[in-house]
């Protein structure tokens, strides 16, 4: 997890939440986090949060990161193979957090993939609307459903 961690400027974390402590706060103080966890409290234990998401949770943790949830709404094979060249239709991944410049990189990278970025918005706000069982989880859709899904919060 050290050498992932010191790795690159944007480090994507997909392990069980349950395991969010093993992250090491000091390397991956500066960087990107995406943050690609979900809660499941049958995997994870049953836990209170107080009000506050999982992703604010990681973000507590990782105090120095600059924390973005993402890719957490999509089943590993699509992302594998819906990618896209052409820009028409593409799928949507969503980017919640409170560091613009880190969700418009987040951003450029989801482009780079094949696929269209949506900003759902805050790691409150944003990151509840990315949770399991919301309209847009494990639900592959384009841009203009995205938008529709969201009501107007995107
Ligand atoms: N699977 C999907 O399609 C999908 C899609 C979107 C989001 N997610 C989310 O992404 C996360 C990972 O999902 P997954 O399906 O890839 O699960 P997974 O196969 O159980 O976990 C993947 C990684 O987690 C690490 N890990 C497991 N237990 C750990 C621990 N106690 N401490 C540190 N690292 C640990 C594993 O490391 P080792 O190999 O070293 O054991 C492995 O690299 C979950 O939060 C899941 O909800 C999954």
């Amino acid at each position: 997890m050290d050498d992932a961690a010191d790795f690159g400027e944007v480090v994507l974390v997909a392990i069980p939440f349950f395991a969010y402590e093993a992250l090491p706060a000091d390397r991956l103080s500066g960087k990107i986090v995406v943050d690609a966890t979900n809660y499941y409290p049958g995997r994870d234990g049953s836990l209170d949060f107080g009000g506050l998401t999982s992703s604010e949770v990681i973000s507590g943790h990782l105090s120095g990161a600059r924390l973005v949830k993402g890719f957490n709404t999509m089943y590993y094979e699509t992302l594998a193979t819906a990618g896209k060249e052409s820009e028409e239709d593409r799928l949507v991944l969503f980017v919640a957090g409170d560091d613009d410049e880190a969700k418009t990189t987040v951003s450029q990278l989801i482009r780079k993939i094949g696929f269209a970025p949506v900003d759902t918005g805050t790691l409150r706000d944003g990151g509840r609307r990315q949770e399991p069982d919301s309209s847009i989880y494990n639900a592959p859709m384009t841009e203009e459903r995205a938008r529709e899904a969201l009501g107007g919060a995107a």
